[in-house]
Order: C-alpha cells, then structure tokens, then sequence
C-alpha cells in the first residue's frame, strides 16, 4: 500500500535555505545540496515522497534537527530535470503539512519520521466556521480579479499574484487550513509571515493571520479594476495618468508601500512645525501636492523635495535673545584680543548704540586692514559677546552673482546663494554674519555679485531678500552684518556708502609679542595637545621669530611659524620629553635659518639710491628706488612698472631739479648731456600713486650733485613744482613699515603731522619721524654732504632689493 494515503513514515528530507513552501499547489523546486539530490535520488528510486523543511538560519550549510523547523511540508516529485550532475530542477507537488517528529539519519541525506500535524485550535466551531467564511469570501474576490485583470493585459507586464486558482476551486475548499494554504500565495508574504503560516497549528490564528493581507490585496485589486473602467473610452493622456497616479496612491496606500508618501507625510509634519510664515508654508505644501502626483524616481520628485527641505532648513522665525551687556562684551573682546583699543571702543559704542536703538538699522560695520590683524576673528568675538550665532562667508574671487542669490531651480543641481546656506547654517534669523574680504567681490558677465550684495546690505530691501532659488522672501533685517576688507578702492561707492569704517592697521613688535604671548602661543599648544608648562617660549626667542622670521603687518604668518615651534616641540614631547626649552639655537634648527635680515643694516650710503614707502592692501611696504645718470641727451627713461601717477611724480621730480640746479649746485649742461634711468626693483609689482614725489626727487638731485643718500632715511611725500612736500594716505602702515625694516629717520608732509598721534609710542620712540613743508628740508639730512667718491666703473650693482613677505598688487600712495 503506497504511503500516499498515510501521513506518518520516513523519509527523505531536503532543507531549504530561503524558501518556505505550504501546501497546496504545484512548482519548482531547484535543488543544489549534495545531500539534497543524494534524498531525491533516494525518493525517486522510492514513491517519490520527500518531506520539505524550512531551515531556521540560511545560512547553516549542513543542518541537523536543531537548524530545522519542527513542521515541514510532504511533496510528491512530479518531474526532475537534470541540468548537470550535481544541480537538479524539480516539480514537486506540495501534499500537506506534517509534524517532523525526528531526524533518525544525516548521511549520506537527512530522513525524517513524521507525523500528521493535528489543529490545535480553542475558537468555537461557530467562530471558526465564520473566519473561515469571510477568508473563502475574499480569497474568491481576489482569484476573480486576478483573473479579469490577467485576460486584460494581454502583454502581462505587471506582476500578478502567483495562485492559479478559479473562483469554483476556491468556493469548493471546505477545510480551513486548506484556505490557507491556498490563499498564501495570492498575498505576496514575507519569509517570516510564511513560516509562521506554516508552524501554527491554531487553524483559527493561521486564518487570522492572514485576513489582513487579503483585505488589502483584495481592495487593491479592486482598485486596478475600477481603473481600466474609469479609462474606457477616455483617450485623453493627461486625464489617464491623473486617474492612474490617483490609483497608484491608493494602492501604496492599501499595500502600506508608502515610502514616498511616508517621506511627503514626514515634509509635512515638518513643515506644520517649522515656524515658517504662512505664506511660504503655502508653498511648501504646494510642492507636497505636486510631489504625491509625481513618481518619486521621477527627477522633478527631487527637485520638489529638496527645495521643501531647503526650506525646512532655513531657520524661519528662529531668533536668539541678544545679551547686550555693554561691559560683558567689552569682557570678551579684551579677553579675545590684545591691543586694538580704538577700535574695541567703537564696536562698543556701536553694540551699546544697538542696544538703546535695537530696531533702528544701524551701519553695517566694516573692518578694513592688512590680513592678519584679527579682522575676520573680531567679528567672531562680536558674535560671542552678543550671544548671537556666527556665519562667516568668504566673499574672495566670487563673480558670480549666483553665489550670492543662488541659482534658479530649474538648473541641475540649483541650490541657494551662500547668504541663505549662510542662515541655514546660523539656525537663527539674527547671525552676526561676517562677510569676508567684500573688497575683493568680482564682476564679469555672469552678473555683477556686487550688486546683489548691496540689496543683502540694503536695510530698505533686505527685509524681504529673494533668493533665486528660494524665491519666497527672506528676512534679513535681523542679521548683523559685519564686513571686512584689505582696501577700499575696489568696494563699490553705493556699498562703502552703507558702511561705516573702521580701521585696522599693522601690528608693532611688541604688540605682536603680546599677541603672540597671550593668544597665538597658547592657542597653539592646545592645538598640538601640548601642556602650558611642557613648551617654554621666551620673549626673546618670540621677538626673534617676530623680527627674523616674519615681515608683515598682521600676525598670520606669525601664528604659522608658532605653529611650526610647537609641532616640533610635539614630536618631543611624544617622544617622551617632560619639558621642552627652546634656545634661539634650536629656533634655528626648527625653522631653518633667519629668513629676513634688514635691509637697511645691510646697506650703505649710495648715489642715488633712496629708500621710499608704500601702502599696499596687504600692509606698508619700504620701496627702493634707483636712479643713474648716463652721457645722453637729456632724455628720461623710467622702469620698473610704474603707474602713469608715479611717473608724472618722476617727470615732476625732474622739472624741480631743473628749474633749481643753480641753487642746488648743478651744472645745467651737465644735465643736458646727461639721460637719466629712473628704476624701481622688483619690477613685476606694479607700482603708483604720488607718494614716492619727494624721494623721487632726492634721487634725482644725488645722482646729479654726486652725493650719497644716507641708507638710514626713509621718505613720502608728493610734490608740486614749487617744491612743496604735499600730505599722502596710508601714514600709521608706512611708517610701522619703515620700523620694521630698521630705518631710522622718516620724513613726512608736513600736513600729516595729525597722523602722528596714532603712531604707537613704542615706534615714536625708535623712530625719528620728522615733518617737511618743502623738498629742501628733506635733501638737506638726507643728502649728506661730503662729496661721493669717485664713482667707479662699471656701475655699482643695484642694492639688494629688499625680502618682503607680503607685497601687494599694486602700490598706490
Ligand atoms: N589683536 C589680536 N589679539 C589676539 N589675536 C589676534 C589679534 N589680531 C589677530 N589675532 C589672531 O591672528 C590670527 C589672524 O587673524 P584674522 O582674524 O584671520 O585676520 P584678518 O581677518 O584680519 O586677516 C587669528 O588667529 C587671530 O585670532
Ligand atoms: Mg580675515
């Protein structure tokens, strides 16, 4: 008698790793285990039963009892179709579920005994009977559609449920279990949710378990059919895909597929909680709507959504309460800063004139100076001593008025401009926002940033800023604006005119000791993870970086050098050293050999040879000029990549020796038969302005009374062909510049005396600063008097041109 008809016996079994079959139906079964063709071969030599057992892990390869669970499936091999010796497909026909009551081989394949697999339920016969009524009736629902829907797309290419079952087949299973197992495969389940199906032996929580799933697929599948009778005979496309991507929701709804409508329910709780205005949560949410039409592959799905969260970003009525504590802010700009007092007293008075007058739009601060002087850090300490957040933008090289307003959104990628990323990264609507280095905003032809700029700083326009991007209106008369620059001459008028100046300028020696003490050292030993007391720097050693290793006005490639010091003094310290002393000797070993050495120690009194100063945006700078005399006729040949300014000072300058040679001892033949070669060294730099006037004079007048020019003198000064020493800009630079290079006598215009006063008194007092009213005074100290040596020949090499560390483009006086 064949064991078809009596459940319980041996036999074989086949693990399987990832499947999980029920009963019910008919399929393939690929079989790839050693173990598992030795059990078909075994069956097929057999009655072809072979019992089906769901492993607990996939991933155990050779399975005992314990791997497998304890209910399996008892299948029929219908067809086995060989592809190579060792990988089999079959047809199996999946019987019923058994109980596996125990492995009783392994090898050479596993063989089970097995049992019936009896219900275990305690729902009443009625209850059940009910369940088992309305399952039969959805699952007949489903098989019909499914069908219907099948003889419609002829070209199948959606997926369909896997049952193929009739509506009468179904209507015929009376057993509850059977209608289960039947209906399993219409519902698209999970591994876990068929392996549960498949060990419950509660009927009435198998039939439970399942409803849900059915409902759904149930009304998802009325769905797909109410639409092909809504498109019947409507041949509009735009009216087909509505009713198809209204569908669509419905049916992601039902299948809780809603990813995308999970991301559009997240944006919009967001945007209900975000603090946006109305208005522009009405765009906001309007985006939503067209999201939840559109597929969310679709790139225009994007776009939607990453402008919604753009939008979330941005920090819409976020404000942080400003503490304007007059004496705590000036608390924390001492703390943060030595020196600078002229200008910690006019941000004080500009805070405390914020806090009596808070909605008045005051100036918008901006710090101009050499680089290195704390600009950009000070407008960080303004921030902080307000409470308020700091964004900081870099406005160097941008030219394009996108960067400032954003892009429109319909380019790729489009994003919003840096004052918006700005906000976004602030988290409030009242920032102190320094915008960096505005000087040097560029325009050309894709839009002019400048303009842009000046409708951010417009307190008239900036309350309702648009960004391109963003295109609703953002607020920004809340932010303090900060800006700074190296120089003035390139800001625009109309945006100098809604600043207000303040000045910054170069650092003394002993300022930058202190700074360097106070702040730079201590800021890098934390740093590079170095104690207070591990790294000794004395003032000496400090002053020596300062004078040998640096030459500018601020203090940056200062704190570059300390940096340097102390990654050297970290090495040590890692290496296990306690302390570490540094000697000037072992400065040099760290730093290499003294970089800059003065320029005018090393030089000596020469013909024609003077020692000008110059402004440049990176700070004052001396400037040698050269001039020589040569058998000629009278002609004048200026280099050196002088300015049209400097060279009229140059032809001026000539024209006042001229018209004075008699007085000056000058024979007016000899300047006849003489061409004159005026030069600037370091030639690439382009050099004007008027300020070199008086020094260009002095030169002339050495070369042609053969008097040497003391190497010690520095002078500025513009002229007229009178004489007259006119007053120049840039004084306090020219002058910390002339200090730093060891001169020790410096002539200015007479009406730059005012300028004195800024001079800090640690330079006055190295510093012989002397006013002239007329060329004379200058010639009389600088010129000395004692006829030159005869001059030999050829001519003398040109002095050294001078080291300097931060020269600019230009120089203008
Ligand atoms: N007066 C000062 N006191 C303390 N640190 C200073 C001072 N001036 C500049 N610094 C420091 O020097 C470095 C360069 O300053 P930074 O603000 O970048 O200069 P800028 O923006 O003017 O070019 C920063 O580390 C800054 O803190
Ligand atoms: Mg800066």
């Amino acid at each position: 008698m064949s064991k078809h008809t009596e459940t319980a016996g041996q036999y074989p079994v086949i693990p399987l790793r990832t499947e999980v079959q029920l009963p019910g139906h008919v399929g393939p079964l690929e079989i790839g285990r050693e173990a598992s063709v030795r059990a078909i071969e075994a069956a097929t030599r057999d009655d072809n039963l072979i019992i089906i057992i769901p492993q607990k892990n996939p991933a155990v390869r050779d399975p005992g009892q314990k791997d497998l669970h304890e209910v399996g499936v008892r299948a029929e091999i219908v067809q086995v179709v060989k592809h190579s010796p060792g990988r089999f497909t079959t047809v199996m026909r999946f019987l019923e579920r058994v109980h596996i009551d125990a492995l009783v081989a392994t090898e050479p394949f596993l063989v089970a005994s097995v049992s019936k697999l009896a219900s275990t339920t305690e729902a009443t016969p009625d209850a059940l009977a009910s369940t088992t009524t309305k399952v039969r009736d959805y699952l007949v629902a489903v098989v019909t559609d499914a069908q219907a829907k099948e003889s419609r797309d002829k070209d199948g290419k959606e997926k369909e449920p896997r049952g193929e079952l009739t509506r009468a087949q179904v209507q015929a299973i009376v057993d509850p279990d059977k209608l289960v197992d039947a209906a399993a495969p219409y519902l698209e389940l999970e591994r876990d949710e068929l392996t549960s199906l498949l060990i419950e032996t509660d009927t009435m929580k198998r039939l439970e378990r399942i409803i849900p799933s059915l409902e759904r697929q149930a009304t998802v599948l009325r769905l797909k059919a109410d639409i092909g009778a809504e498109l019947e005979g409507e041949s509009s496309r735009t009216h087909r895909e509505r009713v198809l991507r209204d569908r669509m929701r419905q049916i992601q709804e039902e299948l809780g597929e809603q990813d995308d409508n999970a991301e559009i329910d997240d944006l919009r709780k967001k945007i209900e909680d975000s603090k946006m205005s109305d208005e522009v949560r009405a765009v906001a949410k309007k985006q939503l709507s067209r999201m939840s039409q559109m597929a969310s592959s679709s790139p225009e799905y994007n776009i939607a959504r990453t402008y919604v969260e753009n939008l979330l970003e941005i920090p819409w009525n976020v404000f942080t309460d400003d503490r304007i504590d007059v004496s705590a802010a000036r608390a924390i700009l001492e703390a943060e800063h030595s020196g600078l007092e002229k200008v910690k007293r006019r941000i004080l008075e500009f805070l405390a004139v914020r806090k009596l007058a808070p909605n008045k739009h005051g100036p918008i601060l901006l710090l101009v100076g050499p680089p290195g002087v704390g600009k950009t850090s000070l407008g960080k300490s303004i921030a902080s001593s307000l409470g308020r957040k700091y964004v900081r933008i870099s406005l160097g090289g941008v030219r394009d008025e996108a960067e400032v307003r954003g892009h429109r959104r319909t380019y790729i990628g489009a994003l919003p401009g840096r004052i918006i990323s700005g906000l976004k990264k602030a988290g409030s609507m009242n920032p102190v926002f320094v915008l960096d280095e505005i000087d040097k905003l560029a325009a050309d032809m894709r839009g002019d940033p400048a303009a842009a700029m000046l409708e951010v700083l417009d307190p008239e326009q900036n309350k309702d800023f648009v960004d391109h991007y963003v295109e609703v209106p953002v607020d920004l008369s809340k932010v303090m604006f900060i800006c700074t620059a190296n120089q003035l001459d390139t800001i625009s008028q109309p945006l100098l005119d809604r600043m207000e100046v303040v000045e910054l300028s170069g650092y003394t020696s002993v300022e930058k000791l202190a700074i360097a003490k106070n702040h730079l050292l201590p800021k890098q030993l934390g740093e590079h993870g170095i104690g207070k007391d591990q790294l000794e720097v004395t003032d000496e050693v400090l002053t020596e970086i300062i004078h040998s290793y640096t030459r500018e006005a601020g203090v940056r490639n200062l704190e570059r050098e300390i940096a340097a010091v102390c990654r050297g003094a970290a090495v040590k310290v890692a290496e296990g050293a306690e302390t570490v002393g540094l000697s000037l000797k072992q400065l040099e070993e760290l730093l290499g050999p003294p970089r800059y050495v003065s320029d005018i120690a090393e030089r000596k009194p020469e013909v024609g040879v003077i020692t000008g100063l110059a402004w440049t945006p990176v700070g004052g700078d001396i400037m040698f000029i050269e001039c020589r005399i040569y058998p000629g006729k009278g002609e004048v040949k200026l280099t050196g990549q002088m300015g049209d300014v400097m060279k009229e000072s140059a032809q001026a300058a000539m024209s006042w020796t001229r018209s004075n040679a008699t007085r000056l001892g000058i024979d007016h033949a000899k300047i006849a038969s003489s061409d004159v070669h005026i030069h600037l060294p370091q030639g690439g730099i382009k050099k004007d302005g008027p300020s070199a006037g008086v020094a260009l004079t002095c030169a002339v007048v050495s070369v042609f009374t053969n008097r040497p020019i003391r190497n010690d003198v520095a002078i500025t000064g513009e002229i007229d062909l009178r004489g007259n020493a006119l007053p120049i800009g840039g004084l306090k630079e020219k002058i910390l510049a002339a200090h730093r290079a060891g001169i020790k006598i410096v002539f200015i215009p007479f009406r730059n005396e005012k300028d004195i006063l800024d001079i800090p008194d640690e330079v006055k007092s190295q510093l012989d600063i002397r006013t002239m009213k007329k060329i004379d005074d200058a010639l009389a100290v600088a010129l000395g008097d004692a006829p030159a040596p005869p001059e030999p020949e050829p001519a003398i090499p040109p002095p050294t041109a001078p080291s300097r560390s931060n020269v600019g483009e230009r120089l203008p006086s």
